[in-house]
């Protein structure tokens, strides 16, 4: 089964404070974005990739899928305010009757056991994502006092690729734009408009890349992978 891929890279990574967007951040001589995308480069079920950047960096992102040989990327667009924007101008670019993968470019660790696995889960409802057990107690709270203390056993913390039949995220997105509805992610559209989300085993080590913590355990990563820890 092929899918085409929409890779977002076109946020300000205000969280990482880094003075510049994270995904050029450098990890062992390759920005963040370039990581990601090599990855999808080699899966043999990635057929073609949109990248979304921020409006002011398309150049840096056309020159890297230069550099880097791209063989995949077929446009690099401009993303919108929201993450929800720039997913839909992605969406522009696929056809209905594509498998899509919504990707963050901030995610480099993504591995093929979990896009087969979601390509699996596509297959049964036209909707995948990818979550992990939360590890810590997770409570609500409102003006800094325990609200309520949530069940740990029904969890998950949701990761990305997400994976969709492209008719029925085009759908959801058009609809949530419709109501002024903000989803955090893009599965979170697809529930609203009432459809089943299949939930595929992630990885604890395809972390998104948020904050400068984030960077230590990012060369860590890196470190086992590339057999020198
Ligand atoms: N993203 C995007 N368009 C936006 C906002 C985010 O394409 N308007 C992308 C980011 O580039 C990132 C992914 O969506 O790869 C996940 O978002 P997040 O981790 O929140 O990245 P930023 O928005 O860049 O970071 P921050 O929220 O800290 O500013
Ligand atoms: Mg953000």
């Amino acid at each position: 089964m092929k899918y085409s891929l929409i890779l977002l890279a076109a946020g300000q990574g205000k969280r990482m404070n880094a003075g510049i967007n994270k995904i050029f951040i450098e990890l062992h001589h390759k920005t963040i974005l370039a990581h990601t995308l090599l990855t999808f480069e080699q899966d043999k079920s990635c057929e073609k990739v949109v990248i979304v950047g921020h409006p002011d960096e398309l150049e840096t992102i056309q020159k890297m899928v230069k550099a880097e040989r791209s063989q995949k990327v077929f446009a690099v667009i401009s993303g919108g305010e929201e993450r929800q924007d720039s997913v839909k101008r992605g969406l522009a670019h696929i056809d209905e009757e594509e498998i899509v993968f919504i990707h963050d470019a901030a995610r480099p660790f993504i591995k093929q056991k979990q896009i087969h696995g979601l390509l699996d889960g596509v297959r049964k409802t036209g909707a995948a994502i990818l979550a992990v057990p939360v590890k810590d107690t997770i409570k609500m709270v409102h003006n800094h006092l325990v609200n309520k203390t949530m069940d740990r056993s029904e969890l998950m913390a949701v990761q990305t690729p997400q994976a969709f039949h492209a008719k029925l995220i085009k759908k959801a997105h058009l609809e949530a734009e419709r109501s002024g509805k903000l989803g955090t992610d893009d599965a979170s559209l697809v529930e609203w408009i009432g459809e089943e989300v299949e939930v595929v085993e992630g990885d604890y080590l395809n972390i998104k890349i948020t904050t400068k913590e984030d960077l230590l355990f990012a060369e860590a990563i890196l470190k086992i992978e590339s057999g020198s820890s």
